[in-house]
């Protein structure tokens, strides 16, 4: 008998541009497993929500997402490509979740402990909850793998322990998911500030390469990527923290390892380097640019997916959030 598939499920904030972080740190690991996994991914809008948005801009980065997703390779044949509001079992288990989930715990996440730093505004209730939303999105479809970059890492883990938690009470109802973090591309660095993680609040910067990038603003921004006073091309993350990140950056692209990276640019400075690795992620995102840009004029065509994704979507969600609601004790409607 064929074995049953794995599940797989991701998701991204429409709350900025799609990044060559994302794209490396999450993305690209999601597309070369569509064939392999049963898939979810979506657009992360309820999470977007807790930093203040446009909701002009909202919306249109929503849909943009679902055609970078599709131009990643994300073939919503295969895949269930969805927008996380549409699917209003997420909201509802996230609440189920809150309650289950400790106040110590929320606090030690470094990611509400940076993002209230910086909005020192708006440190609203959502942005404190927030992993406990990201738990229902994973446990609703009960994955095997959550494919994120390493700065997701201990939220996955607190959706294992609330997981646990849950199951203690109530016997198995989840699944316990295992975080997907590749080996090369976890933490892509700023191009500016090699000591902070490419975001996509770094943009004005210069340290962020969005997917959608023009090849000449690639291209300029690795010309002027920050590296070190040295001349030779080394991966040493501590010493050389520009260059070792320009090196994954390649690796990732590429395929190469480091060694063979140090070897191709023996005897040759930055002043080749960082060109020749902005031309192969120039490269890598070429056709993904043109597809997603060709997506976007088929509205028609956007819609029809991200329809048909919800439908499969809620119709799993529900079959969990309906085992959840009975066994804490609801009454069947
Ligand atoms: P978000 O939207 O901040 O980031 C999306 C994905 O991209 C990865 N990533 C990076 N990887 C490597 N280097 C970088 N510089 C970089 N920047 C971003 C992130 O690790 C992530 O995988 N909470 C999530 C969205 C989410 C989610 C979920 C993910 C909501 N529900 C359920 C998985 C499962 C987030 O804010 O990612």
């Amino acid at each position: 008998m064929e074995e049953a598939k794995k599940t797989m499920l991701s998701g991204i904030k429409p709350s900025g541009d799609l990044t060559l972080g994302s794209y490396l740190g999450a993305i690209k690991n999601w597309a070369a497993r569509a064939e392999e996994y049963d898939c979810y991914y979506f657009m992360a809008d309820l999470h977007a929500i807790t930093v203040r948005q446009n909701p002009a801009d909202l919306r249109r980065r929503t849909l943009e997402q679902l055609a970078q997703y599709i131009a990643c390779g994300l073939d919503p044949e295969k895949n269930t490509l969805f927008i996380q509001s549409h699917v209003h079992q997420h909201a509802e288990l996230g609440w189920v979740l809150n309650c289950y989930a400790m106040f110590g715990e929320l606090s030690r996440m470094t990611q509400f402990k940076d993002k209230s730093a910086k909005n020192a505004d708006n440190i609203n209730g959502g942005l404190f909850t927030y992993p406990c939303l990201m738990a229902a999105d994973i446990l609703l479809y009960q994955p095997d793998y959550v494919p994120v970059g390493d700065d997701q890492r201990q939220h996955v883990e607190l959706c294992h322990a609330i997981a646990r938690r849950f199951n203690g009470v109530y016997g198995d109802v989840f699944k316990l998911p295992e975080p997907y973090i590749p080996k090369v591309g976890a933490r892509i660095m700023s191009l500016s500030d090699p000591t902070s993680k490419m975001s996509k609040s770094e943009e004005e910067n210069g340290g962020t390469v969005l997917l959608m990038d023009t090849p000449e603003t690639i291209a300029r921004l690795f010309k002027r990527a920050v590296t070190d006073s040295e001349t030779f091309v080394h991966y040493d993350p501590a010493r050389k923290p520009g260059v070792s990140n320009l090196m994954t950056i390649y690796s990732a692209v590429t395929g190469k390892s480091y060694d063979k990276i140090e070897a191709e640019f023996a005897g040759q400075g930055y002043g080749v380097f960082k060109p020749a690795v902005g031309e192969a992620v120039i490269e890598t995102l070429r056709p993904i640019r043109e597809e997603a840009s060709r997506l976007m004029k088929d509205k028609a065509y956007l819609e029809g997916v991200y329809r048909a994704g919800a439908e499969k979507a809620s119709h799993i969600a529900e079959k969990t959030l309906r085992k959840v609601y009975k066994k804490v004790g609801f009454v069947a409607r």
